[in-house]
């Protein structure tokens, strides 16, 4: 089968041959209709992760299709049943292998590509605004990278919860992609100088909540732009961190963590659940998935380029 492999240290990617997965015990494999693009995968590229897997490597952790083999002792699947899944690496393929308890079944109403573009930033979205940061009505909260995959979901999720969304892009050619999404208010900023416009528009009280993954330079002026005990939920590993940080240096009284989507999963019951909500959301129209690049698998490269250089919206999807 085809496949999108690494094949170089220096992050180069290649349209490959490999051998099609035969499913271990408790294991299945799945036709994929449509994998995933996230900033991970660009990660592992740059070689900040999966530095010990074996060649070929092939990329990619996230997609949906059809299950056409079960492994010895899966009970939950057969033949057929439409699936989707956040983590199973080698999913820049055609087919890949993906233990039951990693798959959730897929509604007849959501399509293949609305699943395969929800798993991964809607999981994501839905941990830091109803989980380590239950968004409340009342709360103001800055979304950075907003009119990106993860930050439209972010902010209709805190839309959807009450809150008000100052998002933050890059250019001005975003901005309507931010607002489409339901910010209320947008700054175009690329350089990290944006406190200033955040606290004039919240009367100079600043945001109860910041949501930043958007690598050193935002880092500054985020935590300038948060309310007195506000929430810096930050979330951006391949885009970097700040750095080591003097606590005696912060704010006072805030709180700062590191949020990750896997909490948000650990068990195939709230893989489930919180899947379910996500697809819930959708069919009734509370949730819209903006996909905003589809290419062929083959394309995988040039779908990084446009991801990393800055001019994509909404979610990219390959498409095998
Ligand atoms: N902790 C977790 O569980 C978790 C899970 C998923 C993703 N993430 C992180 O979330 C971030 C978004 O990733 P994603 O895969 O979901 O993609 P995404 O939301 O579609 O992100 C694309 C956005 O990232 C911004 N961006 C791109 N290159 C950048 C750069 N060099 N410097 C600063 N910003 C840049 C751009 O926004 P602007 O141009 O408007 O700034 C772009 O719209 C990444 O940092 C990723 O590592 C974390």
């Amino acid at each position: 089968m085809k496949a999108i492999a690494l094949i170089s240290p220096d992050g180069g990617l290649d349209f490959v041959n490999v051998p099609e997965p035969a499913p271990g015990p408790g294991n299945i494999v799945v036709e994929i209709a449509a994998a995933g693009v996230n900033f991970m995968d660009i990660g592992v590229r740059r070689g900040m992760a999966w530095t010990d897997v074996a060649d070929p490597k092939v990329i990619g952790v996230e997609g949906a299709g059809r299950v056409v083999a079960l492994g010895q002792g899966v009970t939950g699947f057969a033949i057929g049943d439409r699936v989707a899944w956040v983590y199973a690496p080698g999913s820049y393929a055609e087919q890949v292998e993906v233990p039951e308890n990693a798959l959730v079944r897929v509604p007849d109403a959501i399509d293949d590509r609305t699943a395969a573009a929800i798993m991964m930033q809607g999981l994501t979205a839905s941990h830091f605004a109803t989980d380590f940061y239950p968004v409340q009505p009342w709360d103001v909260a800055l979304v950075h990278a907003a009119a990106g995959g993860l930050g439209m979901l972010l902010t209709q999720i805190v839309k959807l919860r009450g809150g008000t969304v100052i998002g933050r892009v890059s250019s001005v050619a975003k901005v309507e992609a931010a607002r489409g999404a339901g910010a209320d208010h947008v700054i175009v900023d690329e350089e990290g100088h944006f406190a200033d416009r955040v606290l004039a528009l919240t009367g100079g009280e600043g945001v109860n909540v910041v949501f930043d993954g958007s690598g050193p330079t935002t880092f500054a002026d985020s935590l300038a732009s948060l309310r007195r005990s506000g929430t810096f939920c930050w979330f951006g590993p391949v885009l970097g961190g700040p750095g080591p940080i003097d606590i005696m240096s912060l704010p006072k009284s805030i709180k700062l963590g590191y949020a990750v989507f896997s909490d948000h999963i650990p068990t195939p019951a709230l893989l489930r659940e919180r899947t379910a909500q996500l697809f819930q959301w959708i069919i009734d129209g509370k949730l819209r998935v903006e996909i905003g690049g589809v290419y062929p698998l083959a394309d995988a490269a040039r779908a990084h380029v446009d991801m990393e250089s800055r001019r994509s919206t909404g979610k990219l999807l390959l498409i095998p």
